[in-house]
């Protein structure tokens, strides 16, 4: 790293850990035997230098549990993100649990994972609301959204702090070996976004081998990085994966 250049963070989505808990014990509402313990992951996360710990209360609960995130949040030294959708329930959630921060995501209860960007030209004035909300509870507000330049001046109109670009697209075209067009996308959004005075984060699909790339993006202050973590961390050992992931962003 550069002598004063700031370190792009790394927050850590521990969803894909209760994932494999959830699997097994999902008819058990007790969860007396459930592993492997969520908590004790995300603290080994955060031992191993996460900056912050993001977890998704999705609408069917298929993986974190809300009880899951109260525990953390009482336990973390860090940062708690609560990724969620902007429904009721979970303003309500968001506003008694007072996370450092909640990342606004679009649901569909059939998708495997977040598919799109929050659309924020159509959602506007609901967003509009749960910025305002979270701000007057003191809880930063980072809106997902696609590499678009409508999207990008709509999150600066809504004056949310941080925005995540989803690096989704980018990484499967990564995969695939084609990506100019994709990483362009990125890099001009997060120049826009930049200007417009919003805190640029990122993440979707990030694993160790286009690690290297998305630090190249301009302004980066902070990635969210899940499913390649937790999938790593069963070859070599949570504290690992989260290092070298670490390591990979220095
Ligand atoms: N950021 C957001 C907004 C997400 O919805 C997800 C997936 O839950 C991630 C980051 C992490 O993505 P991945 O698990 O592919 O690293």
């Amino acid at each position: 790293m550069e002598i004063g250049k700031k370190r792009v963070l790394l927050g850590v989505n521990v969803d894909h850990c209760a994932t494999l808990r959830q699997a097994r014990y999902k008819s058990d509402p007790e969860q007396v035997l459930a592993e492997p313990n969520v908590l004790e992951f995300t603290l080994l996360c955060e031992r191993a230098g996460a900056d912050g710990i993001t977890m998704h209360l999705r609408e069917d609960a298929r993986h974190v549990q809300a009880f899951d995130i109260r525990q953390v949040k009482d336990a973390l030294k860090t940062r708690l993100n609560l990724e969620m959708a902007c429904s009721s329930e979970m303003i309500d959630f968001a506003l008694e649990l007072k996370p450092h921060s909640v990342c606004l995501v679009p649901e569909k209860r059939e998708e495997i994972t977040t598919e799109g960007g929050l659309d924020l030209l159509k959602n506007y004035d609901r967003v509009a609301a749960v910025v305002e909300a979270m701000e007057a509870h003191g809880i930063k507000t980072s809106l997902f959204i696609d590499p678009d330049e409508a999207q990008i001046k709509a999150a600066a109109e809504l004056k949310a702090p941080w925005i995540e670009l989803h690096t989704g697209a980018f990484s499967n075209a990564f995969a695939s070996g084609k990506w100019s067009e994709r990483w362009a996308e990125l890099a001009q959004g997060a120049q826009l976004a930049d200007g417009l005075g919003l805190v640029v984060n990122a993440g979707h699909g990030i694993n160790y081998e286009n690690i290297k790339q998305i630090t190249q993006l301009p302004h980066l202050n902070e990635l969210n990085i899940g499913h390649s973590i937790v999938s790593q961390s069963l070859f070599v050992g949570v504290e690992r994966a989260v290092k070298d992931m670490l390591s990979s962003i220095a």
